[in-house]
């Protein structure tokens, strides 16, 4: 099977989690940042890594995910939001319906430590503002700024780890 991690990251959180993912892949499989990513033609799997922005998966890695056909993919990403929150199944949800043509064995959330500039800009929004600094994200933040751990890398290899027997499955079928 000729497989590749394909990752966009800014700030290195969703770097972390691909590195995770490639250490389960098969022996000889490819990881790029999406900046310098081959077309996706010459794979059988893609495994593909977005940071959240805006509710979705960011922009980069969204053109790339418009470039794949036909392919076994998993998806994996990271958020500053809750994982187990509706946004963090909202986004995930996005990413999927994206990959329309492609067979998604699988998927994976986690925390990610928050740009502390964009922290700051919203720490300076006024009181009405959707991102409103009150305790419950102070309290968000602050966990996401201790993720991705080695729980999150350790629950990001188990997740690779099944979807890659699902497509020894479908090799084998
Ligand atoms: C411009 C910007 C927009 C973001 N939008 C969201 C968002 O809509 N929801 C969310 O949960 N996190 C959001 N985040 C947080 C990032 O998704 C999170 O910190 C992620 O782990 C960054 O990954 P990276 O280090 O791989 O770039 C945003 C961060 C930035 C800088």
């Amino acid at each position: 099977m000729n497989a590749a991690v394909v990752y966009s990251s800014r700030t290195g959180n969703t770097r972390k989690i691909a590195e995770a993912v490639h250490s389960v892949m098969p022996a000889g499989t490819d990881i790029f940042p999406v900046e310098e990513a081959p077309e996706p033609a010459s794979y059988d799997f893609l495994a593909l890594g977005f940071w959240v922005d805006k509710g979705e998966p960011d922009a980069a890695m969204l053109a790339y995910m418009d470039r794949v056909q036909g392919k076994s993919v998993g998806l994996f990403g990271t958020l500053g939001a809750w994982p187990d929150s509706d946004h963090a199944r909202d986004t995930m949800q996005k990413a999927v319906a994206r990959m329309q043509g492609n067979r998604v064995l699988g998927t994976f959330i986690c925390q990610g430590r928050v740009d502390p500039k964009l922290i700051a800009a919203m720490a300076k929004m006024g009181p009405n503002n959707p991102h409103v600094m009150d305790e419950a994200r102070k309290a968000r933040l602050a966990e996401a700024a201790k993720h991705p751990d080695e729980n999150d890398c350790a629950a990001a290899r188990k997740t690779f780890a099944g979807i890659l027997r699902e497509t020894e499955g479908l090799c084998a079928g």
